[in-house]
């Protein structure tokens, strides 16, 4: 049986539903002293190289800042990563960034893939072989979709898939949120999700509690996605929080995540789209922000959306419905109103729920 020593967060794993299981027999022990959650002998590699994928997320949802988040199917990383034995033995290097991250660093201390990476690696107490990471980017960068959760989410997976999956979600989520506080900030709203797929709250950070919410199956959900052309980074955005909230303020918001949490576990649309669109503390410093995001609201709203709201830190506008075809009139009439009301242009996608989150998508044996 895996026993992990004591982290500094005082982990605690029972409210993980992950369908990512790690694996039950692990062939070697755990080290009930270290600071961290380390192994005492190293896994061996099981594949020379494996490729993985993780989703674009939405963070927040409107009343849930920092702590509640979905992943959306169809767009997202991918990161490419082989046993390399010009790479020095325990450590990573980044030999490539393709697609939309050509301005990313590739000093794997300063990358949200090499972060996510070296944390696996130091919990699995990896020493005796370097890997090698190529990461294609598919999420644009600051746009509000997850793009650096996604890249540090590809990477954990991969590490982990490598030798042998021995770590769970919670562990991965750990390595993730490792990374996105050194680009982003301290939360797990993009990260999570896109490790466990499907929409995931994150209950408590010390010690760390997610709890994956169940949309129903036979439920029709589908995300417009707006993308305009304009830089909105996550650390500019969350100076715009208000230092101090009003006790009403706080009520309502409260009384709104609870009613999504309850929308989203009954598959009720319209509950979820009013609750979606109610946040009365972060959306309303943020979106004055962006230019047009009140007018695209609106549009979106007019056009037959349940509910919209800013996608993460922004600029991406997010709203729901339950028709593809109507996802695409509505997604229409909020790139309009982007160009009309903030002159932006912006470009408009429908996707559907990802229920899986990181996966693997290729492996080669040793
Ligand atoms: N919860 C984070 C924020 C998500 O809104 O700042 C960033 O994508």
């Amino acid at each position: 049986m895996a026993i992990f020593c004591q982290s500094p967060l005082n982990l605690n794993l029972n409210l993980i539903t992950s369908s990512r299981k790690p694996n039950p027999n692990p062939s070697f022990r755990l080290n009930l002293s270290a600071h961290s959650r380390t192994l005492v002998t190293e896994p061996p590699p099981v594949f020379t190289c494996v490729k993985s994928f993780a989703p674009a997320t939405v963070a927040n949802l409107g009343p849930g800042f920092d702590f509640l988040g979905c992943a959306v199917d169809g767009i997202g990383d991918y990161v490419t990563l082989r046993v390399d034995p010009d790479v020095y033995p325990g450590e990573v290097s980044i030999s490539d960034i393709s697609g939309a991250g050509k301005k990313l660093n590739k000093n794997p201390l300063w990358n949200c893939a090499g972060i996510a990476a070296i944390s696996v690696m130091k919990m699995l107490n990896i020493r005796s072989v370097g890997l090698s990471l190529s990461l294609q980017k598919g999420l644009p960068l600051g746009s509000g979709l997850g793009s650096s959760a996604a890249s540090a989410a590809a990477a954990a997976v991969a590490v982990n898939e490598l030798f042998g999956r021995p770590l769970g979600a919670s562990d991965l989520v750990l390595a993730g949120l490792e990374s996105e506080s050194k680009v982003s900030g301290y939360h797990a709203d993009n990260v999570a999700p896109a490790i466990m797929g499907g929409f995931v709250l994150i209950r408590s950070y010390d010690p760390l509690e997610l709890i994956q919410l169940k949309f129903p199956h036979e439920k029709e959900l589908f995300f417009v996605l707006v993308n305009p052309e304009f830089e909105a980074p996550t650390k500019k955005m969350r100076e715009a929080l208000p230092q101090q909230i009003t006790m009403s303020h706080h009520v309502w918001n409260c009384s709104q995540a609870g009613a999504l949490v309850a929308a989203v576990l009954q598959g009720d649309l319209s509950v979820l789209g009013k609750a979606l669109s109610s946040d009365k503390i972060v959306e309303p410093r943020r979106a004055p922000l962006i230019p047009g995001m009140e007018g695209v609201k609106k549009a979106a709203m007019e056009a037959g959306a349940f509910g919209c709201t800013i996608s993460g830190a922004g600029p991406t506008a997010v709203a729901v419905t339950d028709n593809e075809e109507k996802g695409r009139e509505i997604g229409q009439r909020m790139v309009e109103a982007f160009l009309k009301e903030g002159n932006l242009k912006s470009s408009t996608m429908v996707k559907k729920l990802d229920r899986v989150g990181a996966r693997l998508v290729s492996s080669d044996p040793r």
